[in-house]
């Protein structure tokens, strides 16, 4: 385009391109950027995700400053909390105590265990609010995989589905609106959706992890549950989940697990990690019809906090952007340990 003086002005120097797209008009002032922004950030999108345990008081997670373990006697507290920020639902993870940790998980389906504790208090004292559970062996195995570990050393498909049935039935029972599988073993959504409907469950959903990558991003959750793989007794135990994980190399490959997972009765995809996936949320969310969840995972938390604790970024304006990056993305919802923060953080506008 051309330059051309500005009549109205008597600098020599004043000119105007001859422009007839200005995008920054619509950039001009608060009201006209928020008239057409695409995308916004509500309390509603988020799933705040809550960590157990069985002691007595509220243990701070080292590796996630400002996430704590909480004992059933103090998670009401926080969960009312999260209500009056406008958070509607939570997700449960437990820290297993060692002794109930055996090769087959089995503490994973105790009725009595801490996760169904948790939710039927829960569900008592806060019927209102949407409670999800996590459903994988690796917080109750001693192995530490989310599957059974077969003596040679391979984490079994279908005999970890058997335990995962239970685990999800259980959790409907003690009260559970959405059960989250996020173990990556193959056909477990549907044999899960089965389970459901046998027991009686058809109104309760399943948010599966669908995207599931084998990532290094996990690293402070499983210092959180005391969870990462480990060795235990003679037998070869995978270092890392990379047989039934993801390969974080591979997009189309997140495409079929959709398809799969939709078929199998699927009623929400979820993508995990969300920052290094973004690219995966947008696929999915152009793939299927069904709400798309982000997963904002423990490592992505930490490095923001670690960051804004030594004053290098703005942890607020950091942590608002990255939110609505999923947004933008194309996902609906939103698990993320910045759920309270957030929700306090868009209240005050
Ligand atoms: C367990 C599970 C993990 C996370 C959620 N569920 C860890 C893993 O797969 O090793 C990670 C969440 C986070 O890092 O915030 N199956």
């Amino acid at each position: 385009s051309t330059l051309r003086r500005d009549l109205r002005s008597r600098d020599c120097y004043a000119v105007l391109m001859d422009l007839t797209y200005r995008p920054r008009r619509l950039r001009r002032t608060p009201a006209l950027r928020s008239m057409v922004r695409e995308h916004s950030l509500t309390a509603a999108d988020f799933i705040y995700p809550l960590f157990v345990h069985e002691g007595a008081g509220v243990e701070p997670i080292g590796a996630m400053p400002g996430t704590n373990r909480w004992s059933l006697d103090r998670l009401m507290a926080e969960v009312q909390r999260a209500w009056g920020l406008g958070i509607r639902c939570v997700v449960l993870f437990p820290k297993v105590a060692e002794g109930l940790k055996t090769e087959d998980g089995a503490e994973c389906f105790n009725e009595h265990g801490l996760i169904p504790r948790a939710i039927t208090q829960l569900k008592h004292e806060l019927p209102e609010m949407t409670v999800m559970t996590d459903v994988a062996l690796d917080p109750y195995s001693c192995d530490g995989h989310d599957g059974i570990v077969s003596t040679e050393g391979v984490v079994l498909n279908d005999e970890t589905i058997e335990q995962l049935c239970r685990q999800a039935v259980v959790q409907a029972r003690a009260g559970a609106d959405m059960i989250g599988p996020s173990d990556m073993m193959d056909g477990r959504v549907g044999a899960i959706r089965e389970a459901l409907d046998d027991e009686g469950f058809e109104h309760v959903g399943i948010i599966s992890y669908t995207a599931k990558y084998s990532s290094a991003y996990y690293g402070p959750f499983r210092e959180a549950l005391d969870s990462a793989p480990r060795v235990a007794g003679g037998k070869p135990i995978p270092k890392d989940k990379s047989t039934y994980q993801m390969d974080p190399a591979n997009a189309r490959e997140a495409i079929t697990e959709a398809q799969l997972d939709e078929q199998e009765g699927a009623d929400i995809l979820m993508v995990k990690p969300g920052l290094a996936y973004l690219d995966i949320i947008h696929r999915l969310s152009e793939e299927s019809e069904l709400p798309i969840a982000a997963y904002n995972v423990s490592g992505e938390y930490s490095m923001v906090k670690a960051a804004a604790e030594r004053g290098w970024l703005d942890e607020r304006a950091v942590v608002l952007e990255t939110l609505l990056s999923f947004k933008r993305a194309g996902a609906d919802l939103i698990l993320t340990y910045h759920a309270c923060d957030a929700a306090a953080w868009l209240r005050q506008g």
